[in-house]
């Protein structure tokens, strides 16, 4: 698979099997994964990947706290507001992820247990978490998300779907309780990982994308 083969290939994955993938896998994957650059080559990203009986204790967790609408207490607040085109991408991904679905507006049901298969991580076996030291240098953040990019273009090579997954940091005390993630580390972000269900509805979907001029300016080129 060729670079731009993945980053094409690349998608959210939103339902996965249920089988654990072998260690090994993921060890190669990793190996590669931290060539990503960083700044000053400080490499601040910890990683912790779970599986088994710790995942599911997670996601028990989180399900019954979202049923019980325990209020989310994330490390890093989420995003109260965006600008209004970022805000139309938003609620459009939403629609549009719901129409192929087949979920309406008006079926609350369904749309309950579509979040409630979000706090399952979509049935992944797999999440790989992203945590940095207290007191990280906001730069982190940016290499953070470099080097969970490069797990998930990767773990393609290997036939794995990913999906970061902000929702899986909703309650941190879980994580670090049932990971042994020490109270000083700040979890950043989740990323699911597993086979994806072929040929489910949610990983059929494409989301949209603007045009290139409505992100980038050419100055003096060409
Ligand atoms: C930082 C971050 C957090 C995300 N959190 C969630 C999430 O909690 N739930 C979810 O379904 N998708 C989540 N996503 C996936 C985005 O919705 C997805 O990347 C975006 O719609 C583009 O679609 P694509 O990944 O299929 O190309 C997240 C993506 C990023 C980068």
């Amino acid at each position: 698979m060729d670079v731009k083969e993945a980053v094409l290939e690349r998608r959210s994955i939103r339902a996965f099997n249920p089988e654990p993938v072998p260690r090994e896998v993921f060890e190669k994957i990793m190996e590669d994964a931290l060539q990503a650059p960083s700044w000053g080559n400080t490499q601040p990203w910890r990683l912790t990947l779970i599986g088994g009986g710790t995942l599911e204790k997670i996601k028990k967790e989180y399900v019954r706290m979202s049923g019980e609408k325990t209020p989310p207490n994330p490390d890093f607040p989420m995003p109260a507001e965006f600008n209004v085109i970022q805000k139309t991408r938003y609620q459009g991904l939403g629609k549009a992820l719901f129409r192929a679905l087949g979920i309406t507006r008006e079926d609350k049901k369904k749309r309950n247990a579509y979040y409630e298969e979000m706090m399952q991580c979509f049935g992944a076996p797999h999440v790989i978490y992203l945590h940095l030291d207290t007191g990280f240098n906001p730069y982190a953040l940016m290499d953070g998300g470099i080097i969970l990019q490069t797990i998930a273009l990767l773990a393609l090579e290997q036939g794995l779907g990913t999906c970061f997954l902000a929702q899986s940091v909703r309650y941190p005390g879980v994580v670090r309780k049932h990971a042994g993630i020490p109270d000083d580390q700040m979890l950043v972000m989740g990323m699911a990982i597993g086979t994806p269900v072929e040929d489910h509805p949610a990983n059929v979907f494409r989301s949209e994308r603007g045009k290139p001029e409505e992100f980038l300016r050419y100055v003096d080129v060409g």
